[in-house]
């Protein structure tokens, strides 16, 4: 598989927005709010609050990931948007493009990475997903998103260690930053 992450273009909003729609885990409601961020990215792609980056496999646009710095912090950074078309999950895609925006951030001297999600069986996989790479449930609120739906918030440190780490499995730390 050809894998290129690279930065969002207008042309890929369609597609996004197909995905979003494919994965059947978000609402109608969610995804209106994806495609704001979606939009407030290609309206101004130089603002810093939603950065984005899509991945391609074999030249088709496969998933898509957004986040941004909680700008009343020093270092603390949101995933507020990742997805893989199910047609290419399971492939290793949410991985490579998680650890990209991971990069990104730390170059960014980002700390902590937070990301929030639901307690339900729907998103059981996502969960695995967040615990495979090494997110820690930090906190449930319960009853958040409704009734038996609680909001499970993730985190994930940049210690020197996973930096370290970083550093070692993906070869030079990026310059460039989004
Ligand atoms: C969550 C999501 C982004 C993961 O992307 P993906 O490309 O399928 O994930 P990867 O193939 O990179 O998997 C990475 C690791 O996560 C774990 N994982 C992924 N899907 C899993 C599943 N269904 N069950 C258990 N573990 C899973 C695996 O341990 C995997 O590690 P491995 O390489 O050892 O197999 C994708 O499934 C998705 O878009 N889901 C729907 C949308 C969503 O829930 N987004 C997050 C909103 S909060």
């Amino acid at each position: 598989m050809n894998l290129k992450i690279r930065t969002m273009e207008k042309a890929d909003r369609k597609k996004l927005i197909e995905i979003l729609r494919k994965t059947c885990v978000f609402r109608k409601n969610e995804i209106a709010v994806a495609i704001e961020l979606i939009d407030i990215y290609i309206k101004n792609p130089k603002q810093k609050d939603y950065i984005f980056f899509v991945a391609e496999s074999n030249g088709v646009v496969a998933g898509y990931i957004c986040y941004g710095q909680d700008n009343c912090t020093q270092g603390a950074y949101n995933i507020y948007w990742i997805a893989v078309s199910p047609d290419f999950q399971g492939m290793g895609i949410g991985g490579k493009l998680l650890e990209f925006a991971e990069r990104k951030i730390m170059s960014r001297k980002g700390e902590i990475i937070v990301v929030e999600t639901s307690s339900t069986k729907k998103y059981e996989p996502t969960r695995k997903f967040y615990l495979a790479k090494k997110y820690r449930a930090e906190a449930i609120l319960k009853d958040f998103y409704k009734n038996g739906d609680d909001k499970v918030i993730f985190i994930k440190r940049l210690s020197k260690n996973n930096k370290k780490f970083m550093e070692n499995s993906n070869g030079k730390m990026e310059k460039n930053v989004a």
